[in-house]
């Protein structure tokens, strides 16, 4: 590779989950210290930073359509913008991605991008670099401090994950569970109040496991971690996602009740409701145990929002043990959810197991499954109508005066009238959409 002119502007790409949102946003803080600012909207960027995920196939393979679209339109446009491809599928594919798109010059994993400085040096001097080390915690005190926020932060708080779900990839794309240190996190969060947030998500692939030690010594879990950054009267919200019915303690159950600042909102997948697949999935719950859960936090807290994951076509699923999933659904009665077709990832202990489901059975369970989520969701938007609330409000709407905003149970709620974003309004819930309520200041 031949020597480039230093990058005067950079995107950051974000896929995948929400800690991927933050990684990205940690990125742009390096890119910045480095004096390189963010593309304007609609043209070509110096630097383009793919940060990708690989949970799916299809989300792993749209990396390299990706690539070729890019290199594209600045060979179009008589440039050469530099492509770096971070996040889960550079773990995963490492110098397979160097191989396959002579196009990117880093490539640099969840563990490493602290390090996208010093390798975007490298590649300005026409150099190609992959890094893909995974020091514990190491990155976090190399980043520079938050000085930027919008009104809903995101905060990571735990990284990784020891479940070992036989289809999935994250144990081995963020590698094992490490907690960030207690102190670390309140001071974090400290920062991201001063600098505008008004509510702040807690994340992690696991944060019911998340474990630390408090300023006086106590080991304290996420409850514990929760209490303590809702002490900050500048915080007007917290939630954290995402969890994992295992490793649901008392304390949090509890904290959902006592404390007010704690969203009554809980993301809990359960992937299926049939005991077999569940056992076959290496869930540690059945659809037993999940239901009592939900029973105890539903006491603590009457109006708490569920939401879950869903896999349909795990490897043998049959139709009787699908219905048991739309069962559990018809149970529950979610506010939102996320449902997916089971994909076969390269390593994973399911991707090798016999019974593959057929694609055309695949969709026609998922599309069941997601009418009947759908339904429940609307449910539950109708079922707040009338009801006043207060809503942070986030962004501007399309039309002159409208604003943007999201309930407690994190609906969208839309209204028109005198805000600013960051302001936290309360509202009346006019109308109840699929996705979004209508709302009017009160
Ligand atoms: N740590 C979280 C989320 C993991 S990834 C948890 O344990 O719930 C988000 C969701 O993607 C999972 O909950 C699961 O529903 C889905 N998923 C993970 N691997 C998948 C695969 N191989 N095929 C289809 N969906 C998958
Ligand atoms: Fe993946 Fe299971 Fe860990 Fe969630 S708990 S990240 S689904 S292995
Ligand atoms: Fe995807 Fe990695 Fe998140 S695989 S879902 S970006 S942890």
């Amino acid at each position: 590779m031949k020597p480039t002119n230093a990058p005067k502007t950079y995107r950051v790409k974000s896929f995948g989950c929400q800690m991927n949102v933050y990684d990205g946003e940690r990125m742009a803080e390096l890119l910045a210290e480095k004096g390189i600012t963010p593309a304007p909207e609609g043209e070509d960027a110096d630097l383009v930073v793919l940060n990708t995920c690989h949970i799916r196939e299809k989300a792993a393979e749209k990396v390299y359509s990706d690539i070729g679209r890019i290199s594209k339109a600045g060979e179009e446009a008589g440039k050469k913008p530099l492509i770096a491809v971070a996040g889960c599928v550079a773990q995963a594919e490492g110098e397979e991605i160097m191989a396959r798109a002579p196009a990117v010059s880093m490539v640099v994993g969840p563990q490493a991008y602290h390090h996208l400085p010093d390798m975007l040096d490298k590649a300005v001097r026409g150099e190609r670099a992959t890094d893909t080390d995974m020091p514990a915690n190491a990155k976090f005190a190399e980043l520079p401090q938050r000085r930027k926020s919008a009104p809903s932060a995101f905060l990571t708080i735990q990284e990784g994950c020891d479940k070992f779900c036989t289809y999935c990839v994250v144990p081995y794309t963020r590698g094992a569970e490490i907690s960030r240190p207690f102190a670390e996190l309140v001071e974090e969060a400290k920062k991201l109040v001063a600098a505008g947030a008004k509510e702040i998500t807690l994340l992690g692939q696991n944060v019911s496991a998340w474990s630390g030690e408090d300023h006086v010594g106590h080991r304290v879990g996420l409850a514990g971690l929760v209490a303590e950054l809702a002490k900050d009267p500048d915080l007007a919200r917290i939630r954290y996602t995402t969890s994992h019915p295992a490793d649901m303690d008392e304390d949090i159950i509890e904290a959902h009740g006592s404390i007010a600042k704690l969203m009554p909102y809980l993301h809990l997948p359960v992937q299926s409701g049939n005991d077999r697949v569940l056992k076959a999935m290496n869930r540690s719950h059945t659809a037993e145990s999940y239901l009592k859960l939900l029973e105890r936090f539903r006491a603590a807290r009457p109006d708490l929002a569920l939401s879950g994951d869903f896999i349909v076509g795990f490897p043998g699923e049959t139709e009787a043990e699908f219905k048991d999933t739309l069962k559990i659904v018809e149970q529950v009665r979610y506010a939102a959810a996320f449902s997916f077709k089971y994909s076969p990832r390269p390593g994973t202990p399911a991707a090798t197991m016999g019974d593959q489901i057929a694609p055309e059975v695949m969709d026609d369970r998922l599309q069941r499954l997601q009418a009947a989520l759908r339904r429940d969701q609307m449910a539950f938007n109708e079922a707040s109508v009338d009801k006043t609330c207060q809503v942070l409000v986030e962004r501007r709407g399309k039309k002159p005066g409208q604003w943007l905003g999201k309930s407690p149970w994190l609906q969208s709620v839309w209204f028109e009238g005198d805000a600013n974003i960051g302001d936290l309004v309360e509202a009346e819930l006019l109308e109840a959409g699929q996705n979004s309520l209508a709302g009017r200041l009160v």
